[in-house]
């Protein structure tokens, strides 16, 4: 920094929004961090003229898939170098993906293995979730007290997917560890074997159509999986985090937990408030659509907006999966007109997430600009362990921001977009914002042309134990935590 100014950057005249907050002010970045916010800052060594536009925080986006293996021959498309490129170029900063665990591999070896694919690539600061599949003594007793101590604090539980999924008992034991670590428990509620009934019956019917992929995971599947999950984690009474909501029947069970003072928490995704079912049968869009749970009917997107303005969800995420639709190791690994059943699952959504919510949700008076904030940045950060640094618009916190162009209206195509995807679920959407600037710890990382953050420049961030990971209130006192739950080493902030 020259003698002379007072800040490396100054963005003056900035309409700051936050979850909060909303005021006119200049903002000051020293090192990387807000420095200082009011009217009159003093010189930065560079200045840049918000003129008065929007000024948000930075989106965290807490669940994406990233370069993560996929146990067949399918290759995710985007790795953390052009993932990272996209979601920056769509507003976003800070990304959560996930390190997962290979059946019969220790925890650590997927640790390892995730930091050496991000660690080089990645243009904007990550954290990572940990996908437990294989939950062994080792795993449970060494292994993720440790990781929790290091920075690796949330953790996904999946209900479904043979590679992945974990019965009752292990769910149990997790949510167990978890409250008494600290850590904050992720579940993709869906029941399994409801799923693989109705596969093989449509299978049988001779239905292989992506529509049988909506068939075969019915609304019923999620909501009698989001009843268990909610039941396990009430029983154990550990916080939990239920993603990717599609519908009214999940919605509900999560409102009825939330009403009786259960401390769970609920994420959806674009696609549940935009796309629909019936995309499954419109030609090749239909595969591109196919993800998990599925878009549901119109009463149940619907249902989601509701989720949405009534604060049932605290997150809005991408859940970006990226599969290309063209080429041998995307959504046609099996063939040319796959069965339903062989498509790999995911759309992506990294760079769509925040102009999408902006647009239809702020632009279209659905929620206020400090919901959005809410929903694309703080709430993810709190819940995962990155606020305050992460997630806002304050002194001492990153200097993470977005600055809008809200006069844009434009039609989306995937040619605009920076994945390493072939398609967008959104092509031809009406937009009416972007981002128009992108910063990352002062850094500008999309200009509103061209994205330019270098690769690797992306930081690390161990996250910290979440405090709405904590429990509300002691287990059972007639149940002595030490003898049920000997293993586990208890930090005496948890003894009930
Ligand atoms: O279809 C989806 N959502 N694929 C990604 C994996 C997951 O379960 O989130
Ligand atoms: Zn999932
Ligand atoms: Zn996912």
């Amino acid at each position: 920094m020259s003698d002379a100014a007072a800040f490396d950057l100054v963005i003056r005249n900035a309409d700051i929004a936050t979850a909060a907050d909303r005021f006119t002010a200049d903002i000051g970045v020293r090192d990387g961090r807000i420095a200082a916010l009011g009217s009159g800052l003093a010189r930065g060594v560079s200045e840049i003229d918000a003129g008065g536009r929007l000024v948000t925080p930075g989106g965290v986006d807490s669940h994406c898939h990233l370069d993560q293996d996929t146990g067949d021959d399918s290759v995710m498309a985007d790795d953390f170098l052009s993932g990272t490129v996209s979601a920056a170029c769509g507003g976003t900063t800070t990304v959560i993906p996930f390190a997962c665990q290979q059946k019969g591999k220790t925890l650590r070896e997927a640790i390892d293995t995730y930091h050496q694919r991000a660690d080089t690539r990645a243009v904007i600061d990550y954290a990572f979730h940990l996908i437990v599949t294989d939950p062994t003594a080792h795993v449970l007793e060494r292994e993720l007290p440790q990781l929790v101590e290091e920075g690796y604090t949330s953790f996904k539980i999946y209900m479904t997917y043979d590679a992945l999924k974990l019965n009752d008992r292990q769910i149990i034991e997790l949510l167990a560890l978890a409250r008494v670590h600290g850590a904050m428990v992720m579940i993709h509620a869906e029941n399994a074997d409801c799923i693989a009934w109705l596969t093989e019956a449509l299978l049988e019917e001779g239905i292989t159509a992506p529509i049988g992929h909506a068939l075969s995971r019915p609304m019923l599947a999620e909501r009698e999986a989001t009843h268990r999950a909610i039941s396990l984690a009430q029983l154990v009474d550990t916080p939990v985090l239920i993603v990717h909501v599609s519908g009214r029947e999940a919605i509900e069970q999560i409102r009825w937990a939330q009403g009786h003072g259960l401390a769970v928490y609920a994420e959806t995704c674009p696609h549940y408030l935009l796309l629909t079912e019936d995309m499954l049968e419109d030609g090749p869009r239909g595969y591109q659509c196919i993800c998990s749970p599925p878009p549901r009917d119109e009463g149940n997107r619907q249902a989601v907006w509701d989720g949405l303005v009534n604060g049932t969800f605290q997150v809005l995420s991408s859940d970006h999966a990226p599969f290309r639709f063209e080429g041998p190791h995307g959504k046609q690994v099996a063939g040319e007109n796959p069965r339903f059943d062989q498509v790999p699952n995911g759309i992506p959504g990294l760079e769509t997430r925040m102009a999408l919510l902006m647009s239809e949700g702020v632009m279209n008076g659905r929620i206020d600009i400090h919901a959005f904030v809410a929903l694309t940045a703080t709430n993810a950060a709190k819940l995962y362990g990155l606020y305050p640094r992460k997630g806002s618009i304050a002194i001492g916190g990153d200097a993470d921001l977005v600055i809008w162009d809200t006069d844009r209206a434009f039609t989306l195509t995937n040619d605009a977009l920076h994945h390493n995807v072939d398609y967008t679920p959104y092509e031809g959407w009406q937009m009416k914002a972007w981002p128009a600037l992108t910063l990352s710890r002062g850094d500008v990382v999309w200009d509103g042309v061209q994205p330019s953050g270098t690769r690797g420049r992306g930081e690390f961030l161990p996250a910290l134990r979440p405090q709405p990971a904590q429990p509300h209130r002691p287990l059972n006192p007639r149940i002595d935590t030490h003898r049920v739950l000997p293993r586990f080493a208890f930090p005496a902030v948890y003894r009930g």
